[in-house]
């Protein structure tokens, strides 16, 4: 049978595909056949929403053209007949006009590395197609598909904000005199001028958009027939009909009907599955329609989850509450799940059939006793969806040869009652830990049970029903004897065996728990009301808040800096918040990312092979398999390397493993082929067997083996033994710090290019270290570091992860050029980038800490453990910045640090944004916050008590000069009003015994410069051409972080010539040489010196024309001296003064100087659930006098959002092999949206020039980083209340909390009468789901 034409339509040009291949994604067909690469490859799994694009199409249900946002990366372009997609591009451009969404995202800088960013203006444009004047919630609910990793949301927020009919927040705009910010109580603040002018905003304007296709309008009424396409290994089928349906599924029982695809599509990218035949159902009206029935609504198989969503809330808000209660719960379920961009595609029958032991849907249908029809060639039958539905794990009742035809979701009835409850780690769009569905019907007039469900997902390998337990309650009361009954034969029928995967076991048996008594409550609540007499019972005032589900309360924020001052020129752009210089061309998709570059004719594709083994010899390669692939071309590995196959900064790691490998993700070899999805198949081809080794995994595990690299590090000072016998008090512990990865939304990326001359080649490389990426690629290949040339322009984020690890590719993939004379390109995938590169370092404390009855802190030990990995890397410098930060900003008389690097059998971890001084630091609060608690006294005053003054010496013996601290920590106390909060929340927490708060201040100091003196180098070109032009080039990388922005307002301002002349290009090796990796935070200070270097050889040259001719122009004076003829190009160099320190004799000088910072935070929890709501944070943070206030307020509040991650969210799960199980953004959560603080207030020291950088600025990426321990503390501080209700030691009580603070640790320290019914033992022998590395 011969394959049909596919036709759809891409920015209104019509794209008529003869071989659409159904394994083709919409995201590859965009990027790789029709070159639009705006639209990008974040994580392939639909968990990040980078590739956003928005689908349109004529809906014959609802009789009208619908647009919808969908994830390209799970789309099939064989699912896209007949619609039409459009994708950044599309909507507007920097070369016409900008579209007003990409406008105001740029100007109201939502746009930091970019990369995220087209995804979130599809996002946002798609809800304006649909509805141009949405509320804020909306603009949520749009964007909540979509992660950014660096500007911490609020400015995204903000920007889209400008479209929203409720307006919300003003974020502090001077002009409103109605400002939230000043409607606070006592306290006023000087609000600041608006960030960006809404005045000059592009109006929006629906009637310019572009329309549907008349050509697709014109086909809407053609009758459907079936579609075939095949492609070179899968046909897809669409069938038209449902009987044609049936019959195809006749002839082949094993295919796979796929509507939305968000699992087919994840099964086959990641689990190697392949389904030969797809049958594509979307056509058939039965299973599309939508049916109001006398018991229920009937949903066909295939409506989305969109559609039921709008269908239940239309219903809820007609039929009367006792009718909904069921579609409440279902709503309730369908808030927490994946975006828009999922919702929006995938059905309802695809959750059902997936038969996910963690399904949200399937536990509710379950407890509601849905009614599905389930149909076959000639048979057609109608069961109840029971615990008999789901016979074992992802199985259903469903047969090979029948399909789901629909679902009916009954209406509840009077005296019925139903609620739902989801925790995961994350609120939005995660995975739940446990998920459920609980009803009871209540005998007319009583509360006698007439019937009770409880059904519950991920408590087993498949959706299960509580039957023992609630059998026993029938015709039972609904009183405190029934709860305490139900939550004792919970916890005894729902028992995790102690390796269940997905581990935490008590806190899932707790969860179980804790719903059911959430849903007594409830029941009990909502019978009250109906109940004036309290026949039925009363519910406890102080318990009313636990029925309460989470609420999401609109966003106000606010920044404050100052302005520049009053005169200063026009022209003159340092101080100004200009938007990041690329942010428009970020926003319209043509800025371009190193996989955007267009493709060579011969280029290849690279995929590497990794580990499966933490610790093995390899014993045999075999790649006879790959070979079959169509389009391999070779294999590599340390066999293929001319060079040396030593590499890595302290030359312990290897290319590629020889003989041995050290970790999961270990390097073995590289498969080359004609195309990305060949190499992914002939990389699975190569088949390697093992002898295993012992395996080091954990830090305990190391230190018992005594398994470390390098000797220990020590900071000693003052007299320890004489400090601990004064102290009137001691405390000691231990601590534990899990590790982050870096989840820049751009994962590693290298093309490499031969000359085909004397060993020359070209590398554009996503990495923070040009240097590093040329001299290992030289040394690999043997020959002279100058025949490398490595240029970058500009990367989707770093954060660290690109300072070293980016350099595993790039000379894997320099090796494959050079083997096969042809350029190879190699990005990877998000679960290869997370396996293989390493993150920020666990770290585990032994502290013990001497302070008298006042507080006072006389004498303190503290022993860093770090897990460094399989490679020293970067851990040497890791451990020494926790050593340096140890005292945060204490000053402690007597005092030793020690650090030790644990050598493990994990992939090499590495630098990230703190670089160990947020360990260090954090280290520091927990011990202090046990102090107050021991003595009794406010945290906050014991911090004030042994903070630093101007002047001291730290414990490294470094003099603290304009110590601005102090100033910080007093604003931020006024302006958060922290004492009267304090009072509020202890109000708070004696009216609510089921939740909690807490509020905390956390103070932060950080040293600037690298710690080795050579390091602080750099190197600045420039070029001023004839025309006036000037071309800017200086060592460090363009990141996101806004770096080429200042440098350009530096340039500008030296010059004295505006912006507008200035370019930066790129980065690379052949203009400045030896570049030190963009780390560190010092690089605003290093290149804008060595710029202003530069500038000052430059203006010197040109003095002698500017004098003959004072009235003429900067173009007149470089042509004067260009015939004269002088120099126009001009290079510029800056070191530190001054750094060095010794370790041995604990003197010299580690930093150029200091960055403060103060933030104060609010949270709620949830004792009964662990989750946790951030309510208010409040910073201070002095960064000098800003060069850009805009990037300076943009890095604060992203790296406080990146550390809030880091303590409360984020959790790397390994196995006990060494195997990380968290790989990719469905297990692995860092913050979206929903998680930032709701009030969210950003300040800048004002009047606070710092001499020591460039124009009296100071650093900033890292610094704020650590404020987010403010939140983790926060936490604990609400957690206390919680514990003082049920243990003997009240307030007192010191209690372990290690980080992160995940709802998991959260409810597990809020022990109560349910979390003792759920201790569970676990044998000795037993092998954990997950260890604690
Ligand atoms: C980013 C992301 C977030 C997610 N979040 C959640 C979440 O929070 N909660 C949750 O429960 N799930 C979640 N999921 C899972 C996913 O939403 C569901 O599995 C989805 O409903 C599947 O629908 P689909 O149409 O995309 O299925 P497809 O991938 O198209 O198909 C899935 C399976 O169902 C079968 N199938 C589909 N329709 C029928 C039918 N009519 N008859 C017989 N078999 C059929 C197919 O053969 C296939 O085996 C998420 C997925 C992603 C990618
Ligand atoms: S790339 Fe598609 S959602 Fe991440
Ligand atoms: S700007 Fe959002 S990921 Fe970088």
């Amino acid at each position: 049978m011969t394959a049909d034409e596919l036709v759809f339509f891409v920015n209104g040009r019509k794209v008529v595909e003869k071989n659409a291949d159904p394994e083709t994604t919409l995201l590859a067909y965009l990027r790789r056949k029709l070159g639009l690469s705006g639209t990008k490859l974040g994580c392939g799994e639909g968990g990040c929403g980078a590739c956003t694009v928005m689908l349109s199409k004529y809906d014959h249900l609802q009789n009208k053209i619908v647009h919808f946002s969908v994830n390209a990366c799970l789309a099939p372009i064989c699912s896209l007949h007949h619609v039409a997609v459009t994708t950044v591009e599309g909507i507007g451009s920097t070369k016409s006009r900008l579209h007003p969404v990409q406008e105001r995202i740029a100007k109201c800088h939502g746009s930091q590395c970019g990369f995220c960013t087209p995804g979130m203006v599809m996002s946002m444009y798609t809800l304006l197609r649909n509805e141009p004047k949405p509320t804020m919630e909306e603009i949520e609910d749009a964007v909540e598909g979509n992660l950014c990793r660096c500007t911490g949301y609020r400015p995204i927020l903000q920007g889209f904000r400008t479209f929203a009919r409720d307006g919300g927040c003003c974020g502090g705009n001077k002009d409103n005199p109605n400002c939230c910010m000043n409607q606070k109580k006592d306290h006023m603040v000087i609000l600041s001028p608006s960030l960006f002018n809404t005045e000059k905003f592009i109006p929006m304007d629906s009637t310019q958009e572009p329309i549907f296709p008349p050509e697709l309008l014109r086909l809407k009424d053609a009758p459907q027939k079936q579609l075939r396409f095949e492609g070179e290994r899968v046909t897809w089928i669409q069938a038209a009909t449902l009987k044609e349906l049936l019959d195809l599924k006749a002839q082949h029982p094993e295919a796979k009907l796929v509507v939305g695809n968000t699992e087919i599509g994840i099964e086959t990218k990641f689990k190697n599955k392949l389904f030969p035949v797809i049958i594509c159902p979307t056509w058939i009206p039965e299973l599309n329609s939508v049916e109001h029935g006398p018991e229920g609504i009937t949903f066909g198989a295939a409506c989305t989850l969109s559609s039921v969503e709008k269908t239940l809330q239309e219903a809820i808000a007609k039929l009367p509450a006792h009718k909904t209660e069921v579609f409440k719960g279902v709503l309730e379920q369908l808030r927490w799940f994946g975006g828009k961009q999922v919702k929006s595609v995938a059905s309802v029958g695809g959750n059902i059939i997936t038969a996910s032991p963690i399904s949200d849907l399937n536990p509710v249908f379950m407890a509601c006793g849905a009614k599905l029809t389930i149909v076959s060639r000639g048979t057609r039958k109608t069961i109840q969806m029971d615990h008999t539905f789901f016979p074992g794990y992802r199985k259903t009742l469903v047969g090979p040869e029948e399909i789901l035809l629909s679902i009916e979701i009954p209406y509840s009835r009077e005296g019925e009652f139903f609620s739902a409850f989801k925790q995961a780690s994350r609120r939005e769009d995660d995975i739940a830990k446990v998920t459920c569905g609980m009803r009871v019907l209540f005998e007319p007039g009583t509360t006698h049970i007439k019937e009770l469900a409880l059904c519950f997902g991920g408590m087993a390998d498949r959706t299960i029903s509580a039957l023992k337990t609630t059998r026993k309650q029938l015709s039972h009361f609904w009183n405190e004897k029934l709860l305490q009954e139900v939550t004792a034969d919970l916890a005894e029928e729902l028992k995790l065996s102690p390796d269940a995967p997905g581990g935490m076991l008590e806190f899932r048996r707790t969860l179980t728990l804790s719903f059911f008594f959430k849903f007594y409550l409830t029941v009990l609540q909502k019978l009250g009301q109906q109940d004036s007499e309290d026949k039925f019972g009363r519910l406890d005032p102080t318990f009313a808040s636990a029925t309460l589900v989470f609420q999401k309360d609109p966003p106000a924020n606010v920044q404050f800096y100052q302005e520049v001052p009053k005169g200063q020129s026009e022209d003159d752009m340092v101080g100004r918040p200009l938007p990041h210089l690329a942010a428009a061309m970020q926003a319209s998709g043509e800025a371009v990312y190193c996989d955007d570059m267009p493709r060579y004719d011969n280029e290849l594709s690279l995929r590497l092979v990794t580990s499966t083994r933490a610790h093995a010899k390899i014993k045999s390669i075999d790649i006879s398999e790959a070979q079959k692939v169509p389009g391999f071309v070779c294999f590599i590995s340390a066999d293929d390397v001319p060079g040396s196959n030593e590499t890595g900064i302290f030359n312990d790691e290897t290319v590629f493993a020889k003989d041995k490998v050290t970790c999961v993700g270990h390097i073995i070899g590289a498969v080359v082929t004609d195309t990305p999805e060949h190499a992914q198949r002939a990389a699975q081809g190569v088949k390697i067997t093992y002898e295993d080794l012992p395996a080091i995994i954990t830090i305990e595990d190391a230190i018992k083996n005594n398994s470390f690299y390098r000797h220990e590090v020590k900071i000693e000072k003052g007299d320890l033994k004489k400090g601990f016998s004064e102290a009137d008090n001691v405390v000691a512990g231990e601590f534990y710090i899990g590790g982050q990865d870096h989840f820049y939304l751009e994962t590693q990326c290298t093309i490499a290019v031969p000359k085909g001359e004397a060993g020359e080649m070209e590398l554009f490389v996503s990495t923070q270290n040009t240097m590093k990426t040329q001299s290992f690629v030289a040394n690999m290949l043997g020959v002279p570091a100058n025949r490398i040339v490595v240029r970058v322009k500009r990367m989707g984020g770093g954060f660290g992860g690109k300072e070293t690890r980016s350099t595993v590719v790039s000379t894997a993939v320099a090796l494959a050029a050079y083997k096969t004379g042809r350029p190879v390109r190699c990005m990877l995938d998000r679960d290869e980038d997370m396996l293989i590169t390493g993150g920020r370092h666990p770290f585990l404390a032994r502290y013990k800490v001497g302070f008298m009855k006042t507080g006072v802190i006389v004498a303190l030990e503290v022993n860093h453990y770090n897990n460094a990995g399989n490679t020293v890397d970067l851990s040497d410098g890791v451990r020494k910045r926790a050593l340096f930060h140890m005292d945060n900003c204490y000053k402690i008389p007597n005092i030793r640090g020690t650090g030790r690097l644990c050598k493990t059998n994990l992939a090499s971890n590495t630098a990230f944004r703190g670089f160990g001084g947020p360990q260090g630091m954090l280290i520091a609060e927990y011990w202090m916050s046990e102090v107050a608690v021991t003595c009794g006294l406010p945290a906050e005053e014991v911090r004030r008590k042994n903070m630093y003054q101007e002047g001291d010496l730290t414990h490294f013996n470094q003099k603290l000069e304009g110590f601005t601290l102090p100033r910080c920590w007093d604003e931020c106390l006024a302006s958060s009003q922290y004492h009267v909060r304090r009072s509020e929340v202890d109000k708070f927490n004696r009216e609510n015994y089921w939740k909690k708060r807490g509020l905390c201040i956390i103070p932060t100091k950080f040293g600037i410069s690298y710690t080795s003196h050579y390091m602080n180098q750099a190197g600045a070109l420039i070029h001023v051409y004839t025309d006036g032009s000037v071309l800017l080039t200086h060592g460090g990388t363009e990141m996101g972080q806004g770096l080429h922005t200042k440098m350009v307002q530096v340039a500008s301002t030296a010059l004295k010539i505006p912006i507008s002349k200035i370019y930066i290009s790129e980065t690379s090796t052949n203009t400045v040489p030896n570049t030190s990796p963009t780390a560190a935070s010092v690089n605003s200070d290093i290149y804008g010196q060595a710029i202003y270097e530069a500038c000052q050889t430059i203006l010197k040259r040109l003095e002698p024309f500017k004098k003959n001719n004072p009235s003429g122009s900067w173009e007149d004076w470089v042509k004067a001296a260009y015939e004269y003829p002088v120099s126009l190009s001009a290079t510029g160099f800056y070191n530190i003064p001054n750094i060095g320190y010794s370790f041995e004799t604990n003197s010299g000088t580690p930093f150029h100087y200091f960055s403060f910072g103060v933030a104060c935070s609010e949270v709620e929890i949830d004792c009964l659930t662990g989750d946790h709501k951030n309510i208010r944070t409040d910073i201070v943070m002095d960064v000098g006098c800003s060069l850009n206030p805009a990037i300076d307020i943009g890095q604060v509040e992203g790296a406080f959002v990146q550390g809030m991650g880091l303590f409360t969210i984020e959790e790397l799960h390994y196995s006990p092999e060494g195997s990380l199980l968290t790989r990719g953004p469905s297990t692995y959560k860092i913050p979206r949206f929903g998680n930032i603080p709701i009030e969210f207030r950003v300040s800048l020291l004002r009047d606070s020039p710092n001499k020591k950088a460039i124009y009296a600025s100071k650093a900033v990426g890292e610094p704020p980083l650590f404020l987010a321990a403010s939140i983790f503390f926060a936490i604990k501080d609400a957690i206390r209340a919680a514990r003082a209700q049920h243990t003997d030691h009240g307030m007192k009580e010191l209690f372990r909390l290690d980080s992160p603070a995940t709802p998991e640790k959260i409810r597990n320290a809020c022990i109560d009468k349910f979390t003792t019914l759920c201790v569970t033992d676990v044998p000795e022998n037993c092998k954990p789901w997950s260890v604690r590395v």
